[in-house]
């Protein structure tokens, strides 16, 4: 989806490292991406290549050891970056929910439903307690526990993993936010109870017209649930374009790479594949492009960091030889 106007967010130049006793992790090395209003996005890439990170940047709620060294975070037109604790904490209620990969870990099991949800919402929302109980159990409806009025006086633990993801996208849901970050949201659940809780996802998603970064490493969720990708390696962004253009004409090495390691797109084109090499570690990364021992295209130059070019209107790569790679249907990764 191409907007005009402003981003609702808009991710600069962002650098975040970890402070650890056997060096310094450059975990985003200038990361820059954006996402609109009513916008779903997906984030991808290879585990260790920075999602979280990022989300955890957007949001700082980093571990105590990773700071944010540079960069924007500009979302509604304020630099989030400069704002202190308590107007993050009103940011992190009102405007910008997330979800989790465990659903077990962002639930009190000694509390209530009913109890995690009202005070949030009410606090939130500037209702009082009785409506809070009745947004919290319709959030609850929506997105399919049933007999939810009831249910909501039930503890975490009565209810199945699928149950309790539900809950999670009900409770960030009810605050109404504007921008809905999910990281890995179905990775912990059964296979057969994903597809319903991405269902419930993508429909939230639709019907309150929020921004979404959906972080995930299935790209078959991404290509039916975003509109436009962002490709993360080694803590940058590789390349971004409509979800469209990154599965039928990918310009980066890596994201032709990874779509070739998927198994049912490669089925459907009868080639088998794997991203030969490791994931880089990010204390000291590759110089240049941090693909570089990994691509089969690499020359010296990408012994220096490749630029990022908009080689196609929105559609955004940082390699030095985009433009010397066949299409992709003759890619034989
Ligand atoms: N607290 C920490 N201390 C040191 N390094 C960290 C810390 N948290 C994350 N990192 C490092 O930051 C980098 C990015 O991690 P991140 O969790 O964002 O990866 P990811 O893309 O979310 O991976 P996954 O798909 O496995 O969730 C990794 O190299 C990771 O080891
Ligand atoms: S810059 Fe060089 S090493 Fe990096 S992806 Fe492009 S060709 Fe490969
Ligand atoms: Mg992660």
């Amino acid at each position: 989806m191409v907007q005009n106007g402003k981003p609702l967010l808009e991710v600069k130049n962002l650098y975040t490292y970890f402070f650890t006793e056997s060096g310094i992790v450059q975990a985003l090395d200038g990361v820059s991406f954006d996402v609109h209003r009513g916008e779903p996005v997906g984030i991808v890439g290879e585990s260790g290549c920075g999602k979280s990170v990022t989300a955890q940047s957007i949001l700082q709620i980093l571990p105590r050891n990773g700071k944010i060294i540079a960069g924007e975070v500009n979302f509604r037109g304020y630099d989030l970056l400069k704002f202190n604790e308590k107007q993050m904490n009103h940011v992190r209620g009102k405007y910008i929910s997330m979800i989790f990969q465990d659903p077990m870990t962002s639930l009190n099991p000694v509390m209530r439903i009913r109890d995690q949800m009202v005070d949030v919402i009410s606090m939130h929302r500037g209702v009082d307690e009785f409506e809070a109980t009745e947004i919290a159990i319709k959030m609850l409806e929506a997105v399919g526990i049933p007999e939810a009025e009831s249910r909501v006086y039930n503890y975490p633990h009565e209810f199945s993993g699928g149950m309790r993801q539900r809950i999670l996208i009900a409770r960030a849901l009810a605050l109404r936010p504007e921008l809905l970050i999910a990281d890995e949201p179905t990775t912990a659940l059964d296979v057969t109870i994903q597809a319903q809780v991405l269902d419930i996802i993508r429909n939230m998603q639709q019907r309150h017209n929020l921004g979404m970064m959906l972080i995930t490493h299935n790209l078959g969720v991404v290509a039916e649930t975003t509109k436009r990708v962002h490709v993360f390696y080694g803590g940058r962004v590789v390349e971004s374009a409509s979800t469209r253009t990154v599965f039928k004409h990918p310009m980066h090495p890596y994201t032709r790479a990874l779509l070739a390691s998927i198994p049912s797109f490669l089925q459907k084109k009868g080639k088998l594949a794997t991203i030969p090499g490791v994931v880089p570690r990010l204390i000291n990364p590759p110089k240049g492009c941090r693909f570089h021992p990994r691509c089969r295209y690499a020359t010296d130059i990408c012994k220096t960091r490749p630029p990022v070019v908009e080689i196609d209107k929105d559609h955004f790569v940082a390699c030095h030889h985009y433009d010397k790679l066949g299409e992709w249907e003759d890619e034989e990764y």
